[in-house]
């Protein structure tokens, strides 16, 4: 029954759909890589208070319908299509909440537009949909919309970015930002001392502002530059996009030339741009250049600039979420509560092992050199 009405709803809402980029997604091709979300869910670690976790989760292979036998309605409000990330992280959920596993998913793409996304999660909400799941564009301007949500007895989970300015969800998946942009600072530190370069000069290129991953990589890094007395010269919104990240990087190399020896991209796309303004501008970079380049992501293709030494680090933010909200909604389905925090598993890549472990918070990080098997079985 909620689905008929969902439907007629979603037809009846269809021109605001279109205008936000969205598109029912219930049959649409699953070549995503769920199966590799066992690969990013190895170790186990809950706090004092049971409620943070590595997750364990495995793409499900079994029917969730619903006790009554209906497909499970599941609104995703996706952030956009900017990055290559951002495509791994649409296939996980595709590939996961499909007819086969007893879902029916509505997709809505957001374009990285926040009205359209708070206006698509009300659109799931006239839809009657089974669960929310939000990817949020920006931290803050929630709560309004997630009390509407929890008014509706429609579960919200959110996904990878978090929500800053409400509790009104059920869980939450996602990545450590902050310790992200730590260990890409404290890498750099030991790589530098390894090297020899006494001195760093660097420029950043932020992600989207006012997005929870720019802040995070943003305060994670800030903290080890002024530990170690590092100069930022500049630091600028890139939009997590190929194309911001090389106007930025173009009016650095104008602005900067000659002034800087390290650029960090926080995400591979951006890094894709920088490496173009900078081959453009004659800067060489990478394990053979005069700057160190540093990226966030370490999708396939920022893997194998890792592995040709273009890029001489990259944190990796992993994107298969899917599984583990897979498990949650099926908790959640069986009347019992999921963890409400859930860290996905992730690895620091390099082009060689010249640093092959340092610490955060006094945590010993190891580091992953690059290999083809490890290309191959990235997302
Ligand atoms: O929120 C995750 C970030 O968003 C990824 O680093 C980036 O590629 C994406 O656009």
């Amino acid at each position: 029954m909620k689905k008929l009405f969902a439907l007629i709803l979603a037809m009846a809402m269809a021109f605001s759909l279109v205008a936000c980029g969205g598109s029912s997604d219930s049959d649409t091709d699953d070549d995503g890589d769920a199966s590799s979300a066992s690969s990013a869910s190895t170790s186990e670690d809950e706090d004092e208070s049971g409620t943070e976790s590595e997750g364990e989760a495995e793409a499900s292979s079994t029917d969730d319908t619903s006790s009554d036998g209906e497909l499970i309605v599941v609104g995703f409000a996706q952030v956009g299509h900017e990055s290559d990330w951002r495509t791994a992280s649409t296939e996980s959920c595709q590939s996961v909440f499909t007819e086969e596993n007893g879902y029916e998913l509505v997709f809505v793409d957001c374009d990285q537009d926040s009205a359209a996304q708070l206006e698509a999660v009300r659109s799931f909400i006239q839809q009657e949909v089974d669960y929310i799941i939000i990817d949020p564009i920006v931290s803050t301007g929630w709560d309004t919309v997630l009390t509407e949500c929890e008014e509706a007895g429609i579960p919200v989970i959110v996904i990878d970015r978090t929500i800053d300015d409400s509790d009104k969800y059920a869980a939450w998946v996602g990545s450590d930002f902050t310790t992200e942009g730590l260990a890409a600072g404290e890498w750099l530190k030991a790589y530098a001392d390894a090297k020899g370069i006494e001195e760093l000069n660097i420029l950043v290129i932020e992600g989207t502002t006012g997005a929870s991953a720019t802040i995070g990589r943003t305060e994670g890094f800030q903290e080890i530059a002024d530990k170690y007395g590092w100069t930022i010269l500049d630091s600028q919104d890139g939009d997590f996009t190929e194309a911001g990240g090389q106007e930025i990087m173009e009016s650095y190399c104008k602005s900067y030339e000659g002034q800087f020896n390290v650029v960090i991209c926080q995400n591979d796309n951006e890094a894709f741009g920088a490496m173009t303004a900078m081959t453009n501008a004659g800067v060489t970079y990478g394990v053979d250049g005069d700057v160190i380049l540093i990226s966030f992501d370490a999708c396939t293709a920022g893997l194998q600039y890792v592995q040709s030494g273009d890029i001489n680090a990259d944190f990796e933010c992993n994107p298969l979420a899917a599984p583990f909200v897979d498990e949650v909604i099926k908790q959640l389905e069986a009347g019992e509560t999921p963890e409400t925090t859930v860290y996905m598993e992730e690895h620091w890549y390099t082009y060689d092992d010249t640093v092959s472990t340092f610490e955060v918070d006094g945590v010993e990080q190891s580091v992953t050199v690059v290999t083809d098997e490890i290309v191959e079985a990235q997302y």
